[in-house]
């Protein structure tokens, strides 16, 4: 069989001839958890539309995502999703250069889907399938905002994820580090249950937290020696300090708990991120994923691009949670690169970030 690459390679004089000469349409496609998302990017910036249906409402009542509900609610929203984004971008499927789709990582079955409703596509029109890394597009969400400029740092920080990544050119990932158990956001859902707030917790501390006195000593887990990070051992500490004064008959102001929490994850984040900074000399830093909608994280953060002269960009709420115009926006970049996958793209649950991609 002759390998859909290839194939796409030889069809490549007639795609010139066709639609080549003006703007590149990327058509992109995100599921990799609880949002369904179908975008169309232009030139890689340029938001045509963008769809984000999300579950939240659906897995709330379960406390966080059930991965078998997420998948059957990705099938039965992906083709009206699609057919709405198409609609708002006033483009035709003829109009599309090539499908950029989220293959990992994240829950299997949700990505799936998306995989499956991608290579429909591109089998059907005869056009590129670019299988598109979920971390890449969270940095890349910053592009639909403002060029990259390289060298950068990126501070990746979601449910599922916490990961500085350094970048010198365009998808070329360097991961300087990771956690090494919670993901940021993920130790934000597990405190605001521990608090009985309801999921996901994060904005919901971070609204606290405005309110709340640090007063509470908690750890902070530097390991000035590496990049990674770990915050179970903060999660836990929270847990114990609500019991102990528990079993003393005592309530802990909430509000302060929020804030103690929310100082701690701030401080080793912006840390870590600024040594970064130092270390590989950069000059502009950008956040990406759910928790970058965090007002303690932000507003300290652009303290310190002030006062240490570094750019700092950060998206605007919409485009800091899942959404396919990342996705496109990485497509763009690997269609340019003919970095295109084969029609046998798997989803991969625990897929690492590509270093040079
Ligand atoms: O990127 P995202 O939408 O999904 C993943 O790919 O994980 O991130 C969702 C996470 C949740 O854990 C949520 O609690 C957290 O982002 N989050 C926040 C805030 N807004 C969302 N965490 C802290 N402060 C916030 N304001
Ligand atoms: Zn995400």
């Amino acid at each position: 069989m002759i390998s859909w690459k290839k194939e796409m390679d030889l069809n490549k004089s007639q795609r010139n001839n066709r639609k080549l000469d003006g703007p590149i349409n990327i058509l992109g496609i995100e599921t990799s958890c609880d949002e369904t998302s179908v975008a169309v990017v232009q030139d890689g910036e340029r938001i045509l539309s963008n769809v984000i249906s999300s579950q939240i409402d659906i897995h709330k009542r379960f406390g966080g995502v059930v991965p078998e509900v997420a998948s059957r609610k990705h099938v039965e929203g992906i083709n009206f999703i699609l057919q709405e984004a198409l609609e708002k971008a006033d483009l035709k499927l003829d109009d599309i250069h090539a499908i950029a789709v989220t293959y990992g990582p994240g829950l299997i079955g949700a990505l799936l889907v998306g995989i499956a409703a991608a290579k429909a596509i591109a089998f059907a029109k005869r056009i590129p399938l670019i299988g598109v890394h979920h971390i890449a597009g969270h940095i890349y969400a910053n592009h639909l905002v403002k060029p990259l400029q390289y060298p950068l740092i990126a501070l990746v920080v979601s449910g599922g994820h916490t990961e500085l990544v350094y970048m010198e050119d365009h998808l070329q990932f360097e991961v300087l580090g990771q956690t090494r158990d919670d993901a940021a956001g993920e130790a934000y859902d597990k405190v605001a249950r521990a608090i009985q707030l309801p999921y996901p917790g994060g904005p919901h501390i971070d609204r606290l937290a405005q309110k709340g006195i640090p007063s509470i000593p908690l750890p902070r887990a530097l390991m000035d020696d590496s990049f990674d990070f770990s915050f179970s051992g903060l999660k836990s500490a929270v847990v114990n300090k609500l019991h102990n004064a528990e079993q003393k008959g005592e309530t802990l102001n909430k509000e302060d708990v929020a804030a103690s929490f929310q100082e701690s994850v701030v401080d080793v984040l912006v840390t870590k991120t600024i040594r970064a900074v130092d270390e590989k000399r950069v000059k502009h830093v950008i956040l990406a994923g759910g928790v970058a909608a965090n007002q303690g994280l932000r507003s300290r953060l652009k303290e310190k691009s002030v006062e240490l002269g570094f750019d700092l960009t950060i998206p605007p709420l919409a485009l800091c949670t899942d959404n396919a115009a990342m996705i496109a926006s990485v497509g763009y970049f690997s269609y340019l690169k003919g970095d295109w996958s084969d029609l046998d793209l798997n989803g991969i649950a625990g897929l690492p970030l590509p270093k040079d991609k």
